[in-house]
């Protein structure tokens, strides 16, 4: 099912087929470099499954993206529950495979993602979770109008909370 597009990309939901493309992002050790590792196929199958979830509980999640000019899969991109210092937040999360890189796409995702938010779900805030030495997804996050609101330790890592209001 087809969630939105822009100008290059179409978001569409995952499922349980897109485990290959899912690993060309988990199985790549620098794009898994801000994670705690890289995972498994096992994994791979646990978070579609966590998607799937999210979008009939939440209508929300990461949606893959695709190329519109050739179908090309390159990446995913969407809003996910999260919890943070015990409040529930809204968060903004984009991870794209390394060949795609550098073209602007991920925030043209995450910037139809916010927008999608905001007006389709009546959002009030999102904030993006970004572990402190992740340089270039601090990038997207303030191209797309995210400021740094504050440090704290998830998951025992310094983690940077940017976030952005209606
Ligand atoms: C975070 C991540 C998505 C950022 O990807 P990215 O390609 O750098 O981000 P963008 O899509 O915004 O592209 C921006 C770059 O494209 C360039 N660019 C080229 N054409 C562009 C266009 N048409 N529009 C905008 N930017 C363009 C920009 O100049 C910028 O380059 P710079 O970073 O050298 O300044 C990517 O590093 C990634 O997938 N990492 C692994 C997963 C991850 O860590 N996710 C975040 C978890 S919090």
């Amino acid at each position: 099912m087809v969630v939105f597009e822009t100008d290059r990309l179409k978001l569409r939901q995952m499922d349980e087929n897109d485990e290959d493309n899912l690993m060309r992002i988990f199985s790549d050790p620098i794009a898994m470099q801000y994670y705690p590792s890289t995972k498994t196929k096992e994994q791979a199958q646990s978070w579609i499954k966590w998607n799937l979830k999210n979008y009939e509980n939440n209508d929300v999640g990461l949606w893959i993206c695709e190329l519109k000019e050739n179908g090309a899969y390159v990446g995913q991109c969407g809003i996910v529950p999260q919890i943070v210092n015990e409040q529930q937040e809204m968060e903004v999360g984009y991870l794209f495979v390394r060949e795609f890189w550098g073209r602007g796409l991920a925030t043209e995702a995450a910037r139809a993602s916010r927008d999608f938010g905001f007006t389709k779900l009546g959002l009030p805030r999102l904030i993006s979770m970004i572990y402190k030495p992740n340089l270039p997804s601090i990038k997207v996050a303030e191209r797309i109008g995210m400021t740094f609101e504050k440090e704290t330790l998830i998951k025992n890592r310094e983690t940077l909370i940017y976030s952005i209001c209606k």
